[in-house]
């Protein structure tokens, strides 16, 4: 029943908040983190700055390959029929991203525990991370293993652990006599992120739900209890306490942390000029060209970019926000459920991302960033 209520997600149509924002404040945070790191070995490259170009050598996998792929992801398997999607590559503008190599992925990680933490966009690079591995390297044996809220995907041959952990706010969410209390500054979620050698999280899309997809009644912070606040001003409240978590908790010598970045929706056509005033994801079949998205940024993204600007520990940013943006085809749309049979609006993921697709290019850009920081 939980995982059901998991993955009611994908029913969900986003009333897409107005969040958008001018700002000067998005500017390249790469920069920063090279800068502070100072071991950056191509800080004059902006990985997220660039455009999708077509490349005939992809996908990078076909998804029949990928046997344990979770059917909301399964976009051809679900029966979409056009392929143009799976063809386009992220080309940063200053140099080229480096290749996905499977193996050398694997060798720069033996040995080693990587955690996923975060909602279904964690679970959607999670399972495209490992349909990559397995699709480069089908010879190698893997297990996976699902407990509870956590699913744990190993190699066994290079003691490799690629391990899922499923929580949508970071911040800790009580059952208490009340009703549900979503805590804005206690994080005892994060006694499980210890003893890691690698951790990426995510957060967003839950703080925005409404109605019944809302997981809690109350919010708190300190000794105050509200109904409701504004739910940026909450999610940066809860990113600030998840950023205190790591000031305290990790060891950089030990532990390596990244964020993955905020993954748009595509509900509304109006933010990129589509011809129809209705217009979503469904039926879109190319990239939006060129490196500009005529809706502007996201304020979510910005906040992260702002918290973690403000951290002493380093944390890097997989900054998915912009490249994703211009995916307005990416997401399933109705094929992304296991089921073409009922093709109504409230089963039209424009949230999630079609596999293969979009989440291998955060992938390849974490590879990237592992390699730039010589992993
Ligand atoms: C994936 O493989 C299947 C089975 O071999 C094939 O029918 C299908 O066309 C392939 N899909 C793509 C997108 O290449
Ligand atoms: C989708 O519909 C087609 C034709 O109606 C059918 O052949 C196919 O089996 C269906 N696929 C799934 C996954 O239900
Ligand atoms: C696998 O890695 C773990 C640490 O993640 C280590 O404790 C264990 O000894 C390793 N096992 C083998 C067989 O290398
Ligand atoms: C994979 O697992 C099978 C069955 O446990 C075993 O026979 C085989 O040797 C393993 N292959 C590798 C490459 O480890
Ligand atoms: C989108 O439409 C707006 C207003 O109609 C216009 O100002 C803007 O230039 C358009 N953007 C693109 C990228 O076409
Ligand atoms: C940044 O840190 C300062 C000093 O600790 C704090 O006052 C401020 O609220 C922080 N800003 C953000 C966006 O976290």
């Amino acid at each position: 029943m939980e995982t059901r209520k998991y993955f009611s997600f994908v029913w969900l149509v986003y009333v897409i908040l107005c969040l958008y924002y001018q700002s000067t404040s998005a500017v390249v945070l790469l920069k920063h983190f090279s800068h502070s790191r100072g071991s950056s070995k191509s800080s004059s490259c902006d990985f997220f700055q660039g455009s999708w170009i077509y490349d005939d050598s992809y996908p990078l996998y076909n998804s029949s390959i990928c046997s344990f792929i979770e059917g909301q992801f399964n976009c051809q398997g679900n029966g979409r029929s056009d392929k143009l999607y799976l063809k386009y590559k992220w080309k940063p503008t200053a140099c080229e991203l480096p290749k996905f190599d499977g193996l050398d992925f694997l060798r720069r990680v033996k040995g080693k525990k990587i955690m996923i933490i975060g909602d279904s966009l964690s679970l959607n690079q999670w399972q495209s991370l490992t349909c990559m591995l397995h699709a480069t390297l089908p010879q190698l044996n893997f297990t996976i293993k699902r407990t509870g809220d956590v699913s744990n995907f190993v190699f066994q041959d290079y003691n490799v652990s690629l391990i899922l952990s499923r929580n949508a706010f970071l911040v800790d969410l009580f059952k208490e006599k009340m009703g549900r209390v979503l805590k804005l500054d206690s994080i005892q979620n994060g006694d499980a992120w210890k003893g890691f050698d690698v951790l990426i999280f995510n957060t967003w899309h839950w703080w925005l739900h409404k109605g019944s997809q809302q997981s809690w009644d109350f919010i708190q912070k300190g000794d105050q209890i509200y109904k409701d606040m504004d739910r940026l001003v909450a999610f940066k409240e809860g990113l600030k306490t998840w950023s205190n978590w790591v000031e305290s908790n990790i060891d950089p010598t030990k532990t390596k942390v990244f964020f993955q970045g905020i993954s748009p929706t595509h509900y509304n056509g109006q933010e990129w000029n589509a011809s129809k005033a209705s217009s979503n994801c469904n039926g879109e079949t190319q990239p939006i060209s060129g490196s500009m998205y005529p809706g502007g940024p996201m304020a979510a993204a910005t906040a992260v970019k702002e918290v973690i600007s403000n951290m002493s520990k380093p944390v890097t940013l997989i900054d998915i926000t912009l490249l994703s943006q211009l995916r307005k085809d990416g997401h399933p749309s109705i094929y992304g459920i296991n089921n073409n049979v009922t093709k109504t609006t409230n089963g039209n993921d424009c949230s999630h991302w079609c596999l293969a697709g979009v989440p291998d290019t955060w992938n390849q850009l974490f590879y990237a960033l592992l390699v730039d920081q010589d992993y």
